[in-house]
């Protein structure tokens, strides 16, 4: 049984076996010579909104030749209490697959282990595997291999999106730096889990100086609304703008894995000059994602 449980937890060559399917994926979209999901239904449990991984899944899971079911928590049982090992051993008796989007791993972790079918990780508090799968081949495909390269993550060096870039670089092989006030570092028991060449800084620009890609995410992430004030205050002297984009490498890529709040994590003129990627980054979720699905069902 495979799952797509996080970058943790994936091992090396499965990682590099999606990434070079995904590149595939996406040369042959629209003329794909066989259905790997064919016949299958694909539930989508989302306890959290969502435009950019809805909708890749509902269109790539079709794409593949099967069926996605969109669940959203608050209108099953789950919302309203039910255990979600009981949700898990439901689901695992009707569909073929899941893609779940919630708050605590554990529990994507625990619906995996009763549903007894393949199920993917759409966004936790800890990991957004999906995403940085996406993002690799956006870098790949403007950068050549990640192997080796420089990677700046500005802001919430704690958040979901994070997590992911520090376990995927050790597993790729490029150094990744943090930029993040003291309060948003990566903590040293996670950092000591990912090994790999991670610094963490608070000084933005040290981290920024000669990096082949910045990438920044959300101040405020799902889930962390109530601290909307505080993380602004703290996080305000990490904004990726035109005055770090000029310390990186020259042509280094700007990204976003979005939404995006401009004026916030990144502002309007470095978001619009780097919309390209950005979009880019977008659309390979489908493509990579796609390259998931016909993995896990492999
Ligand atoms: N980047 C991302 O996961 O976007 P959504 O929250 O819109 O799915
Ligand atoms: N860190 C963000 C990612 C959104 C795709 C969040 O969890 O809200």
């Amino acid at each position: 049984m495979k799952h797509l449980l996080s970058i943790e937890k994936l091992a090396r060559a499965d990682l590099e076996k999606i990434l070079a399917d995904a590149v595939v994926m996406k040369h042959e979209r629209g003329a794909h010579t066989t259905q790997p999901l064919k016949g299958q239904t694909w539930a989508l449990i989302f306890s959290k909104s969502s435009t950019r991984t809805r909708v890749s899944f509902e269109v790539g899971i079709h794409e593949l030749g099967g069926r996605p079911m969109f669940l959203s928590a608050v209108d099953i049982q789950l919302g309203r209490g039910e255990p979600i090992k009981d949700t898990a051993r439901v689901l695992g008796r009707m569909v073929h697959g899941a893609v779940f989007r919630t708050f605590a791993q554990r529990d994507v972790e625990e619906f995996a282990q009763y549903a007894n079918i393949p199920t993917i990780n759409a966004l936790t508090d800890e990991e957004h595997p999906c995403q940085v799968l996406a993002d690799v081949q956006t870098i790949q495909e403007q950068l050549g291999a990640i192997r080796g390269k420089v990677v700046t993550f500005i802001g919430d060096g704690a958040c979901n999106m994070a997590d992911s870039w520090i376990f995927a670089a050790a597993k790729l092989g490029f150094e990744l730096r943090v930029a993040a006030p003291k309060s948003f570092q990566p903590t040293p028991t996670l950092l000591k889990r990912a090994g790999g060449k991670i610094i963490c800084t608070t000084d933005v620009k040290a981290a920024a100086r000669g990096a082949d890609v910045l990438y920044t995410d959300v101040w405020v992430s799902m889930g962390k609304e109530a601290e909307s004030a505080q993380r602004l205050k703290k996080l305000k002297g990490y904004q990726l703008n035109q005055s770090l984009v000029k310390l990186a490498q020259p042509g280094a890529l700007v990204m976003h894995c979005l939404p995006a709040y401009r004026g916030k994590e990144i502002d309007e003129a470095t978001f619009e000059a780097n919309a390209q990627t950005i979009f880019d980054q977008a659309e390979n979720r489908l493509h990579a994602q796609k390259a998931v699905l016909a993995w896990a069902v492999s």
